[in-house]
């Protein structure tokens, strides 16, 4: 029994000591330490060795376990250490493979031509102002020259919180809050986002965002809103776009003119519709408004516009369709 401990453990001792891969070790602690194992089979036998001699035998058989144990363990970290080494000289780092891109989203269409409006108009001296989306009546309307009743109001039905309190059916509001906020001389533009009782469809959604202009001075006139609107167009649609001014009503601006500019894609000679696509309503401050959000008329005059957001973002891009804008479909998204 002794000489085959002996034999099984140097056996066991040489074989770790010349494995040279650590799941060769593995299969070494198996054949010999595992339950089915040359040792564990040596201490089964235990049985036929002399009970008096047992106690000296069980110690031997765990000595010899021991050493076998620690050499398994030397081994293990020294095979583990070179594999490491190994590893690390194979996966080196190319410091030269392109970077990977950052999925960093891009402007919604909306974005984009607000962006391009306000870039035109703060090139021209023009404050970007806001108001609330929550409105009062009085400033969405009553300043405005609308008071209740007024037909005006019939094509603007929007939401309401109360009597008196509402959705902002326009951005025309922010111009009474700033005449009441500022003396002239008022150069503004006030992006934002407006609501209406509309069913939606290509051309009209219950909320949509509009651009107010508003500039008050000594001696503002008529000429001076049509170069202005005349080169904002240019700017954003090309130099050979020209605009048309048609006569309008609006309650809070007179004399009032919806602008057409010339179809950038058939320069007016007629494509789809007449050649002209109506882009904003605008006039010249009604004295009245004027006066109920405390200017002089008598001392200065202005003019007004309000743009159709969405409008311009389905000019510039030739999109179709205004639902296409709030469906959040990235694959159309990612084409501006
Ligand atoms: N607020 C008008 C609308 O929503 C658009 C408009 C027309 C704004 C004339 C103006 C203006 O400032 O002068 O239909």
């Amino acid at each position: 029994m002794k000489e085959q401990l002996e034999k099984i453990k140097s056996e066991a001792l040489e074989k770790i000591g010349s494995s040279d891969a650590l799941d060769v070790l593995n299969d070494i602690r198996v054949a010999y330490l595992g339950k089915k194992g040359e040792l564990t089979s040596v201490l089964k036998s235990m049985k036929d060795v002399p009970p008096e001699e047992r106690p000296s035998f069980g110690q031997m058989v765990n000595e010899a376990r021991t050493q076998i144990e620690d050499a398994l363990e030397e081994t293990r970290q020294i095979l583990a250490k070179k594999a490491r080494e190994e590893q690390m000289k194979r996966e080196v780092i190319d410091v030269t493979l392109p970077a990977k891109k950052n999925n960093t989203g891009h402007s919604h269409p909306n974005t984009i031509a607000l962006e391009e409006v306000e870039r035109i108009f703060i090139g021209m001296g023009y404050e970007v102002v806001e108001g609330p989306e929550v409105e009062y009546d009085e400033y969405n309307f009553e300043k405005l020259n609308t008071p209740k009743g007024h037909p005006a109001r019939d094509e603007q039905d929007t939401f309401y919180v109360n009597d008196t309190i509402l959705l902002r059916s326009q951005t025309s509001p922010v111009q009474a809050r700033t005449m009441e906020t500022r003396k002239p001389p008022i150069r503004i533009i006030a992006p934002g986002r407006v609501f209406r009782s509309d069913e939606v469809d290509a051309t009209h959604s219950p909320s949509f965002h509009q651009i107010e202009g508003l500039v008050i001075d000594k001696n503002i006139t008529f000429a001076d809103l049509k170069g202005t609107l005349a080169e904002f167009a240019k700017e954003l649609f090309g130099a050979d776009t020209k605009v048309k001014f048609r006569p309008h009503h609006f309650p809070f601006t007179e004399p009032s003119a919806e602008v057409d500019v010339s179809c950038f894609k058939c320069g007016g000679s007629g494509c789809k519709g007449e050649g002209w696509i109506e882009i904003l309503g605008c006039g010249m401050v009604h004295p009245h408004v004027l006066e109920m959000c405390g200017i002089d008329p008598e001392e200065y005059s202005g003019f007004a516009f309000g743009v159709g957001l969405e409008r311009i973002a389905l000019l510039k891009y030739e999109i179709d369709d205004m639902r296409l804008l709030y469906e959040n479909d990235i694959r159309f998204l990612k084409q501006f």
